[in-house]
């Protein structure tokens, strides 16, 4: 298939687009830039454009069928929770104003496929050990309901002109499967621990009260490479004729603390550095595990890569 990767240019999108290509699907990616790298695309061609801009819709249009484009996965999205309760707005304006231009312009030009990134942060806070897609969604943050939103409008879609499509909860997405495609924002866990331990400044640890086993707070940290393979499972599934599920859960199933998180970064690097217990940070969940069930049994999709694999590949990929 020939797929548009929204996103392409960035972190997860530029795995994503590798692992089609090796896979022997073709890839466009479409890309603003404003996080993302054009030299984490080689040969694959770039669309450079604000999704969320008013010209978009023409553009993609154009770009459809100029690149005869089977589907699209959508990734482009601003994805920080803590900047999202701070700009509400912004999140809302940036990340729906691009799925309502993306599905405009699938609709008139007949692309009929259409992987969402969606994300945990839809669950909010749920209180379960391990949350399974049928929970009752009740987002605690903006970005998780722009995603939580985005879920719907392809649902809508689907009924409305049977757009073909699938929602991808990722969970905590970490690590490098290639050193030029690595993480370098400095925006989740791993990366800024790695960051203050770099700069020779504590690593913060937001709250140690948390309802947990150790106080900090529970994540289900995913391999970016095992989230890559997840889309091209997703494809294969948009295939088929009858499909029951539209939302899978993309996760290892095993919860690890924030302290779990800098012990293991502590084993990998074989070297002592500075921890601070500091205040919770508004906008969390004390503790968000998938219950992986669906994905494993519907799309034959299984993580193969444990916190220390996550940890380690982040480390080798960006300490040289
Ligand atoms: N944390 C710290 N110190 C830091 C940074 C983070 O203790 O310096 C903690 C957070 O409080 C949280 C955990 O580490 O408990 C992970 O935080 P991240 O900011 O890395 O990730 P989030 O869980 O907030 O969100 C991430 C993605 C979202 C996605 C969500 C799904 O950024 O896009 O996972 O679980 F929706």
């Amino acid at each position: 298939m020939k797929i548009l990767v929204t996103g392409g240019a960035g972190y997860i999108g530029s795995h994503v687009v590798r692992a089609l290509v090796s896979a022997g699907h073709q890839a466009v990616a479409l890309d603003d830039l404003s996080n993302g790298k054009q030299s984490r695309l080689g040969d694959t061609p770039l669309i450079q454009v604000d999704l969320a801009s008013e010209k978009a819709t023409a553009l993609l249009v154009q770009a459809f069928k100029d690149h005869s484009i089977d589907g699209v996965i959508h990734l482009a999205a601003r994805k920080s929770v803590g900047e999202s309760v701070a700009n509400p707005e912004y999140y809302y304006q940036q990340n729906l104003n691009s799925v309502t231009n993306l599905l405009v312009a699938m609709r008139e030009a007949k692309v009929m496929n259409m992987v969402f990134s969606s994300s945990a942060a839809t669950y909010g806070s749920p209180e379960v050990a391990q949350v399974a897609e049928d929970y009752n969604c009740q987002p605690i943050n903006p970005y998780g309901e722009t995603k939580l939103i985005g879920e719907w409008m392809m649902s809508s879609a689907s009924k409305a002109w049977g757009l073909k499509t699938v929602s991808l909860r990722y969970f905590n997405v970490a690590g490098a499967g290639f050193s030029d495609l690595a993480d370098t924002g400095v925006a989740n866990l791993i990366p800024i621990a790695f960051n203050a331990i770099a700069n020779e400044e504590p690593i913060q640890v937001f709250g140690s009260d948390w309802p947990t086993e150790d106080g900090s707070c529970v994540r289900d940290y995913i391999h970016v490479q095992d989230l890559a393979d997840a889309h091209l499972a997703a494809l294969d599934y948009l295939a088929q004729e009858n499909r029951e599920y539209s939302v899978f859960n993309v996760g290892t199933g095993t919860g690890s603390s924030v302290l779990a998180v800098i012990d293991t970064i502590h084993k990998v690097i074989g070297k002592d550095f500075a921890v601070d217990l500091v205040d919770r940070r508004p906008g969390d969940p004390a503790a968000l595990s998938a219950d992986v069930s669906r994905i494993e049994s519907t799309l034959g999709w299984k993580a193969k890569h444990n916190l220390q694999d996550i940890v380690k590949s982040h480390y080798l990929a960006t300490s040289n």
